[in-house]
């Protein structure tokens, strides 16, 4: 494991916050509105926390309903690079669309970004959903083979972070020629690649290309079915990732309080509309194999999309585990969590600088007494 990352058992990436709605499709007047002031006051938070990265998302397109949520995003490099310079140690990704960025493109910025925080970067690699993010670059996206294209980018992005000279590559996808990079990145062999997706497509290109697979938590079953999957596809190429799940949290000293809000923002607030659309272009290009499904979260997505499942919070993204109560509730969760094999998840809250201090002040603490974290001890 990357020493990015550190010895936490369960380690925790602040999602979304580079978005405005970071990663809740509500109309709640607290809900985040993605100002540079506020990302950069979360960003400081986390660093002093000890979090172990920031995840932004890359998007090019907000979702419609009422609030737009994502109407509004920063670009995911330029913030990784401004993130790195004002934090001390926490890991900044940036997140590439394989079809938008060419892999020479991402390897000069990942090592920018990489000298920029000495050696905090990491590259979430997206293969891409929704094709209304793609039409303003003339793009077409289509959802078979998006996981083929996706490792030929992969295999000339870690080529041309081994450094060396010159090269051509002919592939199905790309043909490049005279390609090389400098500065290389700090990190060697290079840093923490990340692959976010669900599919069973999605499982076996992580095994081939990531270090790390951030994936849906739709149930408890379909995180096991994946940890296994992913297992058995690395093992078969010689490696292991790590696995992260997408957990929202509202944590509150007594469960009503937090029921109460949870239900306020993501029930009678929610933003139907925004997922309606998501699940809309979503549908478009899920793949024949993913329709197929193979595997527990292929059959999750689908039943996402066709709307068959009855999620108690509407206003909270399908494949986000909801984590709401006291603090020793949430621990509880993360516990099982980690005892299914899960290495960390997101931390997503409505208002990320409203909710985190909370968070850090009453669940870090236990979760340091119940052995899933180490006191944030930063080597200066
Ligand atoms: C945790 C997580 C984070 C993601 N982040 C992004 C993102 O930032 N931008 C994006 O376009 N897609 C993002 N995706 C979606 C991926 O692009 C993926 O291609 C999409 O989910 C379709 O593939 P799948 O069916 O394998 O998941 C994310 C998915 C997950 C699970």
């Amino acid at each position: 494991m990357p020493a990015f990352f550190g010895a936490n058992r369960f380690k925790f990436g602040m999602f979304g916050i580079n978005c405005s709605g970071g990663m809740t499709p509500s109309i709640a007047p607290d809900r985040w509105k993605a100002e540079w002031s506020e990302i950069a006051a979360v960003a400081k938070m986390a660093d002093a926390a000890g979090v172990e990265f920031l995840l932004p998302i890359a998007k090019w397109h907000g979702l419609g309903g009422k609030a737009d949520m994502w109407g509004r995003s920063f670009e995911t490099f330029s913030q990784a690079a401004a993130l790195g310079a004002i934090t001390k140690h926490i890991g900044v990704f940036v997140t590439a669309h394989v079809s938008l960025l060419t892999p020479a493109f991402a390897a000069k910025g990942i090592a920018s970004v990489d000298h920029i925080s000495n050696g905090r970067a990491g590259l979430n690699i997206v293969c891409g959903w929704n094709p209304d993010e793609f039409g303003p670059h003339g793009v077409r996206l289509t959802g078979e083979r998006r996981y083929d294209r996706g490792l030929e980018w992969f295999k000339i992005y870690d080529r041309l972070l081994e450094g060396g000279p010159e090269f051509d590559h002919k592939g199905e996808f790309f043909e490049v020629w005279g390609a090389s990079t400098d500065p290389l990145p700090v990190q060697k062999p290079r840093p923490p690649v990340m692959s976010a997706a669900q599919s069973g497509e999605g499982q076996m290109f992580a095994a081939q290309a990531a270090d790390i697979l951030f994936t849906g938590a739709h149930s408890h079953a379909q995180v096991r079915d994946t940890l296994a999957n992913i297992r058995r596809a690395g093992a078969g190429f010689g490696r292991r990732q790590d696995v992260y799940v997408e957990t929202q949290f509202v944590v509150r000293p007594t469960r009503r309080e937090a029921e109460e809000y949870a239900h306020h923002y993501a029930v009678e607030m929610a933003d139907p509309d925004a997922i309606d659309y998501f699940r809309r272009q979503k549908s478009v290009t899920i793949s024949a194999l993913t329709k197929a499904g193979g595997t527990e979260s292929d059959r999750a997505v689908v039943a996402t999309l066709a709307g068959e499942i009855k999620r108690p919070y509407p206003g909270m993204f399908p494949a986000m585990q909801p984590v709401v109560g006291t603090p020793d509730e949430a621990v509880a969760e993360l516990q099982k969590l980690s005892e299914i094999g899960v290495a960390g998840s997101t931390l997503v809250f409505l208002n990320y600088l409203k909710e985190l201090p909370y968070f850090v002040q009453e669940v870090l603490p236990r979760m340091e007494r119940a052995g899933l974290r180490q006191p944030f001890r930063p080597a200066e």
